[in-house]
């Protein structure tokens, strides 16, 4: 059995990104409360979630993770959550049919409310001169609003965190067993502003064939279970040690640390020290994990966090999200896959291409371009299919709604128009329309995979 490292022990390693709290009994208070909480998930669940990504690394399945880039208190609304997960659900259900390819469902919700940031500040013009506060650090540490007083750390916040990821959860684990994620429903998902678009339209023309098969099956006496309830996994960036510590539990059954904030962690591109407090925690927990790695990550980087993190090579434990930008995956991504592969080491490849192609529009908007953001993807794939290697899957970031935030796509979003409904407190997301294009093109890339994969073999390699 590991030993779960204490919250001491985890800072006299230095970790980054954390915030510095103004008042320490404050933070006692918080982490005492969270250390009496009920897990959000059991440790049986998240060991279902690893035999799903060993499925992945094996080439059998592929990993559809997606939701905010940083979630908010305010946002906590049946609408809102309902929305983000209509999507993926209409995502999942794109590729599944299009490519007859299993997919792992895992949220990027319910507890995703720290960010790192590369500056400690924010300097915004004012009428008396340039005004800086400390950055904003997401929900989980600091308030949005540019005031002294909102920007000032609180650690009461991590209780919210919880509370917070527990609503959203409930209602997510209400959602999907509970008959609204029943293939049955494949088209009333539909049923709003996203049905007049011609992705929408090439939806409702799938949805027909789907419900044609339903009945079919039906008729001939085979209804499964499967039909009627999805399976949908949590996850979030472990970044603050306070909450990801105090949420680390001994499993009663196995006797091993569990994070049972989410079913899957992952490490920020900002916080991969090897030597790191971030590392330490999550090698010694037992739920699935991934790990950011960007362009300036080496072949031999990625092995070490393989030795570090999956040392017994266990398939399903380590997922690599590489986020290289559109212009850097194509030379940087083969190095690592080839040595990785040549060790025989076991992990889920998946294509972040949402962090490596932002860029601030001359309106001052964050933004990212929705041809950047396919073209990585299919420079991730063109990459796996020269190596015989399996594209495991795809991390973005995205919300159910209407928003303005990335530009292009179907609906041609221009930079002029990204004021009218820009609503991200962090980076830009897909917006419906953009997701579900996203999907119809990523199941294209995925059929070819698959066809390919079939031929040469290449389920058996994992
Ligand atoms: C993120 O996923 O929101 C993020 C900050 O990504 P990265 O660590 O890859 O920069
Ligand atoms: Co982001």
């Amino acid at each position: 059995m590991s030993a779960i490292p204490t919250l001491e022990q985890l800072h006299a390693l230095g970790p980054l990104q954390q915030p510095t709290y103004p008042d320490a009994g404050a933070v006692d208070a918080a982490v005492a409360r969270l250390r009496t909480a009920p897990p959000l998930v059991f440790a049986g669940e998240c060991d279902d979630l690893t035999a799903k990504i060993a499925a992945v690394s094996r080439g059998e399945a592929f990993l559809l993770q997606g939701g905010d880039c940083a979630e908010t208190f305010a946002g906590v609304t049946a609408d809102n959550v309902r929305n983000k997960l209509r999507v993926l659900l209409q995502m999942a259900v794109v590729l599944t049919y299009a490519a007859s390819v299993p997919v792992v469902k895992l949220g990027r919700l319910a507890g995703q409310y720290a960010k790192p940031r590369s500056s400690d500040f924010e300097t915004r013009p004012s009428p008396d001169g340039p005004v800086t506060l400390p950055a904003y650090r997401g929900d989980a540490v600091n308030g949005y609003d540019f005031t002294p007083e909102s920007r000032v750390p609180d650690p009461q916040r991590l209780v919210d965190v919880y509370n917070s990821s527990a609503a959203t959860l409930n209602l997510v684990r209400a959602f999907v067993t509970g008959g609204y994620a029943d293939l049955r429903q494949v088209h009333t998902w539909n049923t709003d502003f996203v049905q007049s678009s011609p992705f929408g339209q090439r939806y409702e023309a799938m949805a027909d064939e789907i419900e044609r098969a339903l009945t079919f099956m039906k008729a001939i006496g085979a209804d499964p279970d499967e039909f009627h309830r999805v399976d949908f996994h949590s996850s979030h960036e472990a970044l603050l040690l306070e909450y990801e510590q105090a949420l680390t539990r001994i499993d009663s059954r196995t006797d091993e640390p569990y994070n049972v904030s989410a079913h899957f962690v992952w490490i920020g591109e900002r916080t991969r020290q090897l030597d790191g407090a971030h590392i330490e925690l999550l090698s010694k927990i037992k739920n699935p994990i991934g790990i950011k790695l960007g362009p300036t990550t080496t072949p031999d980087d990625a092995l070490a966090y393989s030795a570090r993190l999956n040392p017994d090579n266990t398939p399903g434990r380590l997922t690599f999200i590489t986020r290289f930008g559109a212009g850097k995956i194509r030379d940087g991504l083969p190095a690592l896959v080839e040595k990785v592969t040549a060790e025989g080491l076991n992990v889920a490849w998946v294509c972040d291409p949402m962090h490596g192609n932002t860029f601030e529009a001359s309106s001052g908007y964050k933004t990212r371009r929705f041809d950047d953001v396919i073209e990585e993807v299919q420079g991730f794939f063109d990459v796996h299919r020269s190596l015989g290697t399996w594209p495991g899957g795809v991390h973005v970031e995205l919300t159910g709604d209407d928003v303005t935030e990335c530009v292009g796509g179907g609906e041609e979003i221009d930079e002029a128009q990204l004021a009218n409904r820009y609503e991200s407190v962090c980076d830009p997301r897909l917006n419906r329309v953009q997701s579900l294009e996203l999907s119809f093109l990523v199941a294209e890339m995925l059929r070819a995979a698959g066809r390919e994969g079939r031929a040469s073999g290449v389920r058996e390699q994992g």
